[in-house]
């Protein structure tokens, strides 16, 4: 398998060159778009991505990844670029592009980028090869619903939201399981001020794992959440496979009615079988261009790989902040309306801090409001009750 690095400078070309070196994938040397082209004619479906040095201005830089796009969509384009600007950005957007560094980037941070690109496309063939069924149909056999909070950045609130929506769905009475599939650096156990004794990985070492030992590994909270904490270390976290994550999901749902799991700022295997499960998905943002771009992403990533059949809501955090963009910019960037949009207050971080979620400590602030909202959204069912029939414009139909 094959990348593509664009770019005219014979040094640069060189340095590129060096950056990918290590990610085990024949650099493909190329000064132009035509001759990226040319080499994707050439090379099928041998390309896996491609790499776009700072040599090419920004408007050939745009047009060669959009001509990519039409000919190979699966294949991801990183930018380097001289200077970025939220137009760039933007236009960046629209053309599929997978990232944009600075061109001051060093080695390890293209490289990084690129094994980034090089994962979600690798994933993305074996998934469409796959007949494209990205969740298995498991009708009957599931009690519980899986509701997975997502976004490719951190710092937006992933964790304040989880925590506070399975507050809010034990709220209403129903058996609640919180997973931190943040294994690195996972914190629901700070924000929840619990003190674990066991984490996921115990129940992910445990070869014949059933549902009364997971239990065990549960820690209780005290508003009727229970929560299988992430590693304490960040050096165990790798030795948690995505099967055995796989496996702790289909035993939590089994014995609760919601299990909300808690992501880290990444598609990790982990990421990608909680989403394989889930029922619901919130993605997340905040009101910054990033953190858009990363949702915009998140999106066609997610429409690729078939993940939209189940419920996908759209919540911007701090929406509120007058940062220059606003709501309706953001839908006309995403081409999809936002679900739910949760105010900023100081509120949440002094919660936070004391470790009680701010739905417990402002049960009717604005942002418990909001956050019961997104309950609502990704748990219609009230436990029991059968599903309301809803009408609704795909998430992801241009309007
Ligand atoms: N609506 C909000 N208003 C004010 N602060 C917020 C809000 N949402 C999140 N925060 C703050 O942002 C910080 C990051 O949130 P966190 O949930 O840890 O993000 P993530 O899990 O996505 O990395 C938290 O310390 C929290 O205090
Ligand atoms: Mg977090």
């Amino acid at each position: 398998m094959a990348v593509i690095i664009v770019e005219p400078d014979e040094t640069g070309a060189a340095w590129l060159t060096h950056a990918v070196a290590g990610l085990d994938q024949r650099a493909l040397r190329t000064a132009s778009p035509d001759e990226a082209m040319a080499a994707l004619a050439t090379e099928g479906r041998e390309i896996l991505a491609a790499l776009v040095g700072s040599g090419l201005a920004d408007e050939e830089a745009l047009g060669l990844a959009a001509r990519l796009q039409q000919a190979a969509p699966e294949v991801p384009v990183v930018l380097l670029r001289r200077q970025d600007s939220g137009e760039l950005l933007r236009a960046a957007l629209r053309t599929g592009i997978r990232d944009v560094l600075p061109a001051s980037s060093d080695a390890a941070a293209v490289r990084a980028s690129m094994a980034r690109a090089l994962e979600i496309a690798g994933s993305l063939r074996g998934r469409l090869a796959g007949g494209g069924a990205g969740r298995p149909d498991l009708a009957g056999d599931r009690p519980g619903e899986i509701i997975t909070v997502f976004s490719a950045k951190g710092g937006c609130g992933k964790t304040f939201l989880a925590t506070n929506l399975a507050v809010a769905l034990a709220a209403r009475g129903a058996g609640v399981a919180l997973v931190d599939l943040d294994l690195h650096f996972g914190d629901v156990a700070i924000m929840l001020q619990l003190f674990p004794t066991h984490t996921i990985q115990d129940a992910a070492r445990e070869l014949e794992l059933d549902a009364a030992a997971l239990r065990s590994y549960l820690t209780p909270h005290a508003a009727g959440v229970w929560t299988l904490a992430a590693p304490t270390e960040p050096a165990i976290a790798d030795t948690v496979s995505a099967s055995a994550v796989a496996a702790v999901l289909r035993l939590l749902r089994s014995s609760f009615a919601y299990v909300v799991v808690d992501t880290p700022a990444a598609f990790s295997d982990q990421v990608m079988v909680a989403f394989d499960q889930s029922d619901a998905t919130a993605l997340l943002a905040t009101l910054d261009v990033p953190s858009i771009k990363n949702l915009k992403l998140t999106m066609q990533t997610m429409e690729r790989l078939r993940y939209t059949r189940s419920r996908v809501r759209v919540v911007v955090n701090r929406a509120d902040s007058r940062v220059g963009l606003r709501l309706p910019d953001v839908e006309s960037i995403l081409g999809a309306a936002v679900d739910v949009a949760i105010p900023s207050s100081r509120s949440v971080p002094i919660s936070v801090n004391k470790g009680n979620p701010v739905i417990l400590e402002e049960p009717r602030g604005n942002v418990a409001e909001a956050i019961r909202r997104v309950a609502a959204q990704l748990a219609p069912t009230v436990a029991g009750a059968p599903a309301p029939l809803r009408s609704r414009r795909s998430l992801f139909q241009r309007s």
